[in-house]
């Protein structure tokens, strides 16, 4: 079917060398609409890359989809494995009215990921090669590793862990900002056969602690502080009470393991619990720099990220070893047209699921050099990105449409005082990038040469769904453009109807891909209930998407309770159980308003104890409240004060008012009869600007 949609599309030109349709808007004349606004990569791009035209996609697409078993097997079959996987590639059931789901990729195969990443681009000549350059907060800190010394370092840490106690299948849990250390852990625990959860560490104790609880790790990993921007971050200090929260709901952790930062903190200065507590530099230099690998089924679990949902509790996505090592490696390949002399540098932090595909896995199975920067973009100044880009000869530059906005409003000067000449793709994620933010970001930062990857995947997905091929297709700014090989994406209307042609709705998945999250941890129902129920034979993805007439796929954002805030997914339900955790407020709904800089903001309609007045301190200490719960990056950005929420008679809360209120749509309020109080509508209008 989506085969049609794209087939309809080889009728275009390619590799056509001219910029037409923005050409035509640089000089002023008008576009029928967004939709017709074609943007070409150059004919010298496209014929050096690795799909050069629409028609060598769709001959790709097409086998990719109709055998994927050999499509698959194909590319699997350029990686290291101790034992090949069964004649049946892939089994796989995706349909939850007949039965249980069940996906699973390269079963019967025994392979490892952190030998693909270094021991096998090691042992084909490229021990000597950079794999990670290290830029710290402050310009002028800077380190770097080949895959030789990379292998070394994951070894003694591999080393140390197994002689701790640490075994295939046991969790452990990484706390750390962007050091060289995070890569590090994940791949040695890889290593192993150990299962990480990286922890992004902007998250508070408590949400740190939650998820220490849930997945009950052998080993903490984390170091003492960290400097962002002009701040310092005491990590330690929030371990130490997420470890004590924890040992008060029975989960005892033995083992801290610091990496001491003194770029951040003196070791004297932290404190310390004696015989939980080791230093890092301690005990890891006196392992041995080799480590045998542990063989894993291609089904053994690699690592469980925890993401937010429409609920309180977050879920642990949890991925698998031998399909998401192809599905990262082969998307990071064809997505950024990378090539062994590229130097790649994603903003992304480890924390997040593009730190763990695109930081960390993708590239380095490929053999990629990877900039990781520690530090914040616009410190000291707002150019810090490009002086990176140009230090390091960086070409491919992956980021998120947040960051995009936020130096767009500092002026083009702060980007072309720098060479930038080192760039070839550019990559976008996180949320859908707004067209003028795409053609800033096109013309100021790329000069107009660069392809943009604009990259629609998930958490859940493991890698990219529906991406760019920069040298395929042309572009059209803000959209996606086409599924990548082996996804097909459906549209489907509220009854769970597929619509085929121009049309807009919600967008599901038919059929697995190897990347996909197999379950989530402890709780594979509500994987089959958030995921394959909604509607049945499909994944549904959450979010809303449109495809135009040439069958270009255009994002639209969440439809669910899901709010997406400078590319950080935030549950509406966690704020608000935050929000009621402070003893004044006795109720509380969450919206998602529009940002100009982070995408959405988070807005909350707050209803405070009866007699509590309201005020200013009041305000902060809720916020505050939102701060210790979460963390910093869940802050709302607006209390709004409501005397009461508008209920349905039956007591549910009308969002979709809330919605309105909160973006000042007043004309647009519909229907408010169905309200218990339809008064309470007026109340809080009459307190949007208090
Ligand atoms: C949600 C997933 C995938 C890595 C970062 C976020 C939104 C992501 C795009 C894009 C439009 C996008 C979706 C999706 N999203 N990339 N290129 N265009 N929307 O991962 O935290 O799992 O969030 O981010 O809404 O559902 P995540």
């Amino acid at each position: 079917n989506h085969l049609r949609h794209v087939e309809s599309m080889a009728h275009l030109p390619s590799g056509a060398g001219r910029i037409t349709r923005l050409n035509a808007l640089i000089l002023g004349e008008a576009l029928a609409s967004e939709e017709d606004d074609l943007v070409f990569p150059s004919e010298d791009f496209s014929r050096h890359s690795h799909v050069s035209s629409p028609h060598k996609y769709l001959e790709m697409y097409r086998r990719s989809v109709q055998d994927p078993a050999g499509f698959w097997s194909d590319i699997a079959s350029e990686f290291y494995w101790r034992e090949k996987w069964s004649q049946q590639v892939y089994s796989e059931n995706f349909d939850i009215r007949k039965g249980k789901i069940k996906i699973e990729w390269f079963k019967g195969g025994m392979t490892n990921i952190c030998y693909n990443c270094l021991d096998r681009n090691i042992e084909s000549g490229n021990g000597d090669k950079i794999a990670i350059y290290w830029e710290g907060n402050e310009p002028g800190l800077d380190t770097s590793l080949t895959y030789n010394q990379l292998l070394a370092r994951v070894c003694q840490l591999a080393n140390y862990l197994k002689d701790v106690g640490v075994r295939k299948g046991d969790a452990v849990v990484i706390y750390l900002p962007m050091l060289m250390e995070l890569p590090i852990a994940m791949l040695a625990c890889a290593r192993i056969g150990a299962v990480h959860s990286v922890v992004f560490a902007g998250f508070s104790a408590e949400s740190l602690a939650q998820r220490i609880i849930d997945c009950r790790p052998k080993v903490v990993i984390t170091c003492n502080a960290v400097r962002r921007g002009s701040k310092i971050i005491y990590l330690k200090d929030i371990v130490d009470s997420a470890l004590l929260e924890s040992a008060e709901n029975g989960i005892v952790i033995d083992v801290c393991l610091t990496w001491e930062n003194d770029s951040a903190m003196k070791k004297e200065m932290t404190k310390w619990m004696k015989g939980r507590d080791i230093w890092w530099q301690d005990v890891i230099l006196k392992y041995p720099v080799t480590c045998d690998v542990e063989w894993v089924d291609a089904e053994g679990p690699l690592f469980l990220l925890y993401t937010s949902g429409s609920t309180g509790k977050p879920k642990g996505v949890m991925h698998t070893t031998g399909g998401y090592m192809v599905y990262t490696a082969s998307t990071f390949k064809y997505a950024f047209d990378y090539k062994s002399t590229d130097i790649y540098w994603c903003t992304a932090d480890c924390g997040w699921i593009t730190g763990h595909s695109y930081v960390t896995y993708g590239p380095l199975l490929n053999g990629a050099t990877v900039v990781v920067f520690e530090g914040a973009p616009s410190y000291p100044d707002v150019g810090r990105c490009w002086d990176i880009v140009d230090k390091y000869k960086v070409s491919i530059f992956y980021t998120a449409p947040t960051l995009v906005r936020s130096l767009m409003r500092e002026g083009d000067e702060h980007v072309s005082r720098y060479s930038r000449k080192s760039l070839r793709v550019l990559g976008s994620v996180g949320e859908p990038i707004n067209p003028s933010a795409w053609r800033w970001f096109f013309n100021v930062v790329g000069d107009a040469r660069c392809p943009i990857s604009d990259t629609w995947w998930q958490t859940e997905t493991g890698g990219f769904m529906i991406t760019p091929l920069p040298g395929a297709w042309p572009q059209k700014p803000g959209s996606a453009t086409f599924p990548f090989f082996g996804v097909q994406p459906v549209i489907v209307d509220e009854k769970g109807v597929e619509i085929e042609g121009e049309c807009s709705g919600y967008l599901c998945v038919k059929g697995s891909w190897p990347g996909a999250f197999r379950t989530l941890y402890g709780d594979h129902r509500r994987y089959e209930t958030t995921y394959f129920s909604a509607f049945p034979g499909y994944y549904f993805s959450g979010d809303g998407c449109s495809r135009d007439k040439d069958g270009y796929y255009w994002l639209t954002g969440r439809v669910d309770d899901v709010i997406n805030v400078s590319g950080h997914r935030i549950g509406t339900a966690e704020v608000e159980s935050a929000l009621v955790s402070h003893p004044q407020c006795a109720e509380a709904a969450v919206v998602g308003v529009e940002h100009e800089v982070k995408g959405q903001g988070i807005y909350a309609f707050v209803t405070l104890v009866e007699g509590v007045p309201y005020s200013d301190d009041l305000r902060k200490s809720l916020v505050m409240a939102v701060r210790n719960q979460i963390g910093a990056f869940a802050a709302p950005d607006k209390i709004h004060w409501a005397p009461g929420l508008p209920k349905t008679r039956s007591g549910k809360i009308m969002r979709r008012i809330l919605r309105k209120i909160a973006s000042r749509q007043l004309d647009e309020l519909g229907d408010t009869s169905t309200l218990a109080d339809p008064t309470v509508v007026d109340q809080l209008i009459a307190l949007a600007d208090c």
